[in-house]
């Protein structure tokens, strides 16, 4: 038995970041093209990321979501180095929502 389920959140303390968005997004390709069972669950914030395996935090070209963001991942990056036996083992960034630097918020 190979399988072992992996809990995956997509977190940022900020919001309209595309959480939901990318969140679709990677149940659908897991589900529809790799045939896992996938269980999407939407959940508060600290207490429960940090059961997690991994988290994967969006973030855009905004100079306020950006302070938020990386408050965020300051604050849970400085949990895992102060919990080594947590479940929790690392949050990666990635950029979202790039178009606004060309064409502002209007769009
Ligand atoms: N990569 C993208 N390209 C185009 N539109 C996007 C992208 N990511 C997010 N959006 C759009 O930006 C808006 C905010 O995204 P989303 O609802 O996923 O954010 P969220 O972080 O889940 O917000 P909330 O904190 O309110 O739940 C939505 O209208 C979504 O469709
Ligand atoms: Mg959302």
């Amino acid at each position: 038995m190979e399988s072992q389920t992996k809990f995956v959140a997509i977190s940022n303390q900020k919001g309209g970041i595309g959480k939901s968005a990318f969140t679709v997004l990677l149940a659908s390709y897991f589900h529809y093209l790799k045939g896992k069972n996938v269980l999407v669950v939407a959940k508060g914030i600290f207490k429960s990321i940090i059961n997690m395996d991994y988290i994967f935090t969006p973030i855009m070209p905004d100079r306020m979501a950006m302070q938020s963001s990386m408050s965020f991942v300051a604050t849970v990056q400085n949990y895992i180095n102060l919990t080594p036996g947590a479940p929790l083992k690392e949050i990666h960034v990635f950029w979202n929502r790039v178009n606004i630097i060309y064409y502002g918020y209007e769009k």
